[in-house]
């Protein structure tokens, strides 16, 4: 039995939850503080800085008409590695920051519902040069990754979290998107399910055109386990959970989609 009605599931889906919702009573309007823009990170993690936009090598100057007309889901990958740049650039596609508004809100390269931004971003690196290979959380404002852990046999550790999805597993590396509504909640309270879900399918549609810039593929996937992925990355499930992942690897020409 699922948790919630088909009704409800659905209503979540339309604005008629901005109507009930006493827009009076969000966080916001209270006067409370917002919640952080960016989850905090420990201090003793080690960082490491990725290369700065506009600074980056091996990105093809691809024309967006090209980008959107060739855009499609790859899930075959080469064995070839990613490169750093190229990391920080698909990173930077996705979450990167464009411009900061004081301390409380911030601009990135994808839209976001009152500019709320209520993710955080991990990276499962599985062949990345110059990127040790295990779990990394991508430090958006200072542009740089921290690494958090290697997993043990983490290529079918996140096939088996992805319900047996095997390509998964083959990517050089794992974008992971999780959600921290409260970010969200603290503007739009009940209001914030349907836009902070419609938020997740910018970044990953960033994502896909940029691969087209660096010869590689991704496929979104929403298809996972909770509980395995949650635990995969280290979050609780509640105040943060993953919403969206991507495997990006490069492009093996001519060959069969999995
Ligand atoms: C929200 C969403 C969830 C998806 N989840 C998965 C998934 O779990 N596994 C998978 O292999 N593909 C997944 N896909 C990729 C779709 O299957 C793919 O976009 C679709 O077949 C159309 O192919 P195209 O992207 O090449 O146009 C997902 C796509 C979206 C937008």
């Amino acid at each position: 039995m699922s948790r919630i009605d088909r009704e409800l599931g659905r209503w979540i889906l339309t604005d008629g939850v901005r109507l009930e919702t006493d827009f009076s009573q969000t966080p916001q309007q209270l006067g409370q503080t917002p919640p952080p823009i960016e989850k905090p990170c420990p201090a003793e993690l080690p960082r490491q800085a990725l290369p700065a936009p506009g600074q980056w090598r091996g990105i093809q100057p691809v024309s967006i008409e090209a980008a959107i007309a060739a855009r499609e889901s790859h899930r075959a990958y080469a064995p070839t590695a990613l490169s750093l740049d190229e990391l920080a650039f698909l990173l930077w596609s996705t979450q990167g920051v464009r411009s900061l508004m004081g301390r409380r809100a911030v601009l990135r390269t994808v839209p976001s519902a009152g500019a709320r931004h209520a993710f955080e971003c991990y990276v499962l690196a599985l062949r990345v040069k110059g990127v040790a290979p295990g779990l990394h959380r991508y430090l958006s404002l200072s542009h740089e990754l921290a690494f958090l852990r290697n997993l043990q046999d983490a290529a079918a550790a996140i096939a088996d979290a992805t319900l047996g999805q095997d390509f998964i597993g083959e990517a050089a590396a794992v974008l992971i998107w999780t959600a921290l509504p409260e970010r969200m909640e603290w503007r739009y309270g009940d209001a914030a399910y349907k836009v902070l879900a419609l938020d997740a399918g910018h970044v990953c549609q960033n994502l896909y055109l940029a691969c087209e810039a660096v010869g590689a593929g991704t496929c979104a996937v929403a298809a996972y386990h909770q509980p395995k992925m949650d635990e995969l990355v280290g979050v609780d499930g509640s105040d943060e959970f993953v919403i969206y992942l991507a495997p990006v690897g490069k492009v093996v020409k001519g060959a069969m989609d999995a």
